[in-house]
């Protein structure tokens, strides 16, 4: 069976690696790919989001199942656009149509749905330009640091949580006055601070039954210490040693069943994956977000620590069979740790040629911003490299992904050295 997949980074290698590894698949396609992605599969140049000419590789290639990376082609939807094609119908799309992917594009709606299904979560109050004058008067009945949500999709920039009255009551304005993140913040979530440990969990869904996927924990700044600027994420860990089985089953009782029956109680078809953002609060667990697809650089440890077949799997989310499919995990730790360009977050360098990938013993190497050019691997994103390592302890995995991403060169290379710290 041909394949095609849509993204270009960290999560796509991972995904077009593991799909690459089943009997059942003919040709791998990635669109747009990587440097990596071109190791396993052959990259096509065509953007996730322009559907017409995925249309047209699709039926000249005789592609028969779409996964979906990213947010922005679900929100866009992709899946509704094969659906409504005569000639695309049948091909299963790996990713939810439009209504489930409001989970993650609109952070009103997945709050909405919480409450309306029982999620744990935290309170929040909606307000647009129009009510300002009362969301400035919320924010006075609020302790601080407060928590405010840019409605839509914002490049993963739209949270902001500033530690003083005067700052949150500027930022809101900023939001919703001054169209700060445009039309994404033209509605605006501010909701309670949660206190306590974050970690996420992955669930997979035909729409009816679900698998849940390894836990995994990510570091989101990019200074040790979880200091700095907010980035896509510079490391990952699965498990996460404090989720264990009593844990899990309060998140599969309190948010995966209920959300799983919510969505289809509103009439979602809901085909993919969900990535629950939690915060662990004293042994309980809250959802912070929603997130429509894996996560990246979480897909990195989750990703080679499951042992099925990821296209059998597939199937079974496009043909409503995930029921009957076996599901198995590696009981090690998997650790990612990212490698970014200088100047990440910020503005930053790109192009600059990267050695070392033959001295990687013992890691895998996910690229994740990278292009080939001519010989050479150059660096072409924020997030250069995930080197995954395997380990019976967590800090077996962190000495290999940590001793492997020294073996890696380029120009203005940084990665933290405290992944996992935290944990042990
Ligand atoms: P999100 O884009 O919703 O993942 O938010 C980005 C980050 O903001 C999360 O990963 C959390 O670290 C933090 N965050 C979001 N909502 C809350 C909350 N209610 N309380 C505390 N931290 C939060
Ligand atoms: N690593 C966080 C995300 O993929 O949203």
């Amino acid at each position: 069976m041909n394949i095609l997949i849509l993204g270009s980074g960290g999560r796509e290698h991972a995904f077009a690696w593991k799909l690459a590894q089943s009997k059942k698949v003919g040709k791998l396609f990635i669109a747009p790919g990587n440097a990596g992605t071109a190791l396993v599969g052959t990259n096509v140049s065509i953007s996730a989001t322009d559907f017409e000419a995925i249309k047209k590789y699709v039926l000249d290639n005789e592609i028969k199942m779409i996964v979906v990376g990213p947010e922005d082609p679900l929100v866009k939807g992709v899946h509704d656009f094969f659906l409504n094609d005569a000639q695309l119908k049948t091909i299963p799309v790996i990713g939810p149509q439009k209504d489930g992917a409001q989970l993650e594009g609109s952070k009103d709606f997945s709050k909405q749905f919480m409450f309306r299904h029982n999620i744990p979560t935290a309170r929040y109050e909606t307000f647009t330009k129009d009510t300002l004058a009362e969301g400035l008067k919320f924010l006075e009945t609020l302790t601080p640091p407060f928590v405010l949500k840019a409605d839509g999709l914002a490049a993963g920039k739209g949270v902001v949580i500033p530690t003083t009255l005067s700052e949150a009551k500027s930022e809101l304005t900023e939001m919703l006055a001054n169209a700060k993140f445009g039309n994404a913040s033209s509605k605006v979530v501010i909701e309670e601070f949660l206190k306590g440990i974050e970690l996420s969990v992955f669930v997979l869904t035909d729409g009816n039954s679900y698998k849940i996927l390894p836990s995994a924990k990510d570091y989101k700044r990019i200074g040790e210490g979880d200091t700095g600027l907010n980035t896509g994420g510079m490391g990952a860990v699965s498990p996460v040693p404090f989720a264990d089985a009593d844990f899990i089953k309060k998140v599969e009782e309190r948010v995966i069943i209920p959300t799983i029956k919510g969505l289809k109680q509103e009439g979602i078809t809901y085909k993919g994956f969900i990535f629950i953002g939690l915060m662990n609060m004293d042994g309980e667990p809250k959802v912070i977000e929603y997130n429509v697809r894996m996560g990246d650089p979480e897909t990195e440890v989750v990703i080679p620590r499951i042992k099925s077949d990821l296209l059998d799997l597939f199937e079974g989310v496009g043909n409503g069979t995930l029921h009957e499919k076996t599901f198995e995990t590696d009981s090690r730790f998997a650790t990612a740790v990212m490698l970014v360009a200088g100047g990440y977050p910020e503005e930053y360098l790109k192009g600059d040629v990267m050695t070392g990938f033959d001295k990687v013993v013992d890691s895998l190497a996910f690229h994740a911003g990278t292009r080939q050019d001519g010989n050479n691997i150059v660096t072409n994103g924020g997030r250069v490299l995930a080197i995954t390592s395997f380990g019976d302890t967590m800090e077996e995995a962190l000495k290999k992904s940590f001793a492997n991403a020294e073996q890696i060169q380029y120009k203005g290379k940084y990665y933290r050295r405290d992944i996992g710290n935290d944990l042990k």
